[in-house]
């Protein structure tokens, strides 16, 4: 029997632990077979080659390099090599995850092509169109033929858009299968000890969002309120190409207890994230990965666009404003949030994903569990 053929498409960091665990499910199933494309728009080894080792990705079997740019060249770029590659393996559907640049490019490739997109992580919203992610998102939310689903509220943003409720399926999400299955190798780190922190109290911090780190006003701002964090708790800061490159122009002094560092690969930031005190960042899968580790987050963003980990989570929306981020923070030495794992963040996701695609290829298989589907009634 012909296997229906797969295409998961993967470009920057944040991907890669969305792709891994449904890449573990595909290529045990008898129906479906995955190809895996890396779009090359990261291409370090910090963010790209490490996170391929530490989530034992296998190589991708097409690698686009297509590297930096503006939105519009790396989008177009992505689309341009991508093309060949869905038309030459005769694909039956593509897969993208997430909301970078390589996910909207990919998604119109497949569509302007009539091959069926799933989007993984679909329906998340910030309602700030002055995220590049966001614009992402709602496009690649409007083109896709099967929408899966990591918490509720995206269940709800996509039926506001008019997207049939047949489409949306709640998952779970795919980052927490990734955490769930690397924490074991986590706690076998020697990060802590090669930073001489082993049983030492200490926070960390990452930013990449342009809006935080692209003008030196906004990132003065910030590292001001980190400043004063680092004096109550000595802070680890793990630095972004992007982040480098205006902290170099800034030419940053040394200010309160922060440490710069080169990024980490996922083990080593998992490990030191999960012995921290305290997380400070504008990511949005860091948000996830405390919720569900427990730890307390300060999320240095004027809004979010997973709001379950504020409503259930350890998050805390800290605004980006030296004196908004610093009561968020008083707020939390008096009133730490202790908050739950939502819905379905469980490690079970990927086996979710693998239901939908089944159901959707009409495959039908025994091991197909009951789904969490949406009820029509659960929607306010
Ligand atoms: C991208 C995503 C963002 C995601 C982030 C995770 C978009 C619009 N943005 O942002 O959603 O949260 O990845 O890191 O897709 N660079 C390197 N080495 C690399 C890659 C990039 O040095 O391997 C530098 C380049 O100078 C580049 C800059 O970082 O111009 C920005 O890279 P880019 O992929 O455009 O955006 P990110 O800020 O990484």
């Amino acid at each position: 029997m012909k296997k229906h053929k797969l295409i998961c498409v993967a470009g920057a960091r944040p991907n890669f632990m969305k792709v891994a665990p449904l890449l573990r499910v595909l290529r045990s199933d008898r129906h479906l077979e995955a190809v895996l494309v890396h779009t090359g728009q990261h291409y370090d080894d910090q963010l790209s080659g490490q996170f391929f080792r530490d989530l034992e990705l296998p190589p991708p079997d097409h690698h686009l390099c297509v590297g930096s740019g503006s939105h519009a060249q790396q989008t177009a770029e992505v689309m341009k090599r991508l093309e060949p590659v869905v038309i030459a393996e005769d694909a039956d559907g593509v897969i993208v995850v997430g909301d970078v640049n390589s996910t909207l490019a990919a998604a119109l490739v497949a569509a302007k092509l009539q091959v069926p997109v799933f989007h993984i992580e679909a329906g998340l919203r910030s309602f700030d169109r002055g995220m590049p992610e966001e614009i992402n998102r709602v496009l690649t939310d409007a083109i896709s033929d099967a929408l899966l689903v990591t918490e509720d509220t995206g269940q709800k943003n996509l039926l506001n858009e008019g997207i049939p409720e047949y489409r949306i399926h709640l998952v779970g999400n795919l980052m927490i299968d990734s955490l769930h299955h690397s924490l074991a190798s986590a706690r076998r780190s020697d990060v802590l000890q090669r930073l001489h922190i082993a049983g030492k109290r200490f926070g960390l911090v990452t930013l990449h969002r342009p809006s935080n780190v692209d003008h030196p006003e906004a990132l003065e701002e910030i590292l001001g309120a980190l400043a004063e964090i680092s004096e109550a708790v000595p802070l680890l800061f793990p630095v972004h190409p992007r982040t480098r490159a205006s902290l170099d122009r800034m030419q940053k002094r040394q200010n309160g207890r922060i440490t710069y560092l080169e990024p980490f690969g996922y083990i080593d930031f998992l490990s030191l994230m999960s012995n921290s005190s305290v997380v400070c960042t504008d990511s949005g899968g860091i948000q996830e990965e405390t919720t569900a580790l427990g730890i307390p987050c300060l999320t240095l963003r004027e809004n979010t666009e997973r709001p379950v980990t504020i409503e259930q989570g350890t998050n805390t929306l800290a605004g980006v404003r030296r004196n908004t981020i610093l009561a968020a923070w008083n707020e939390m030495l008096e009133h730490p949030k202790t908050g739950r794992i939502p819905p379905l963040w469980d490690g079970a996701a990927a086996a979710r994903c693998l239901t939908v695609l089944h159901s959707y290829f009409g495959i039908d298989s025994e091991q197909i569990q009951a789904l969490p589907l949406l009820a029509a009634n659960a929607v306010a």
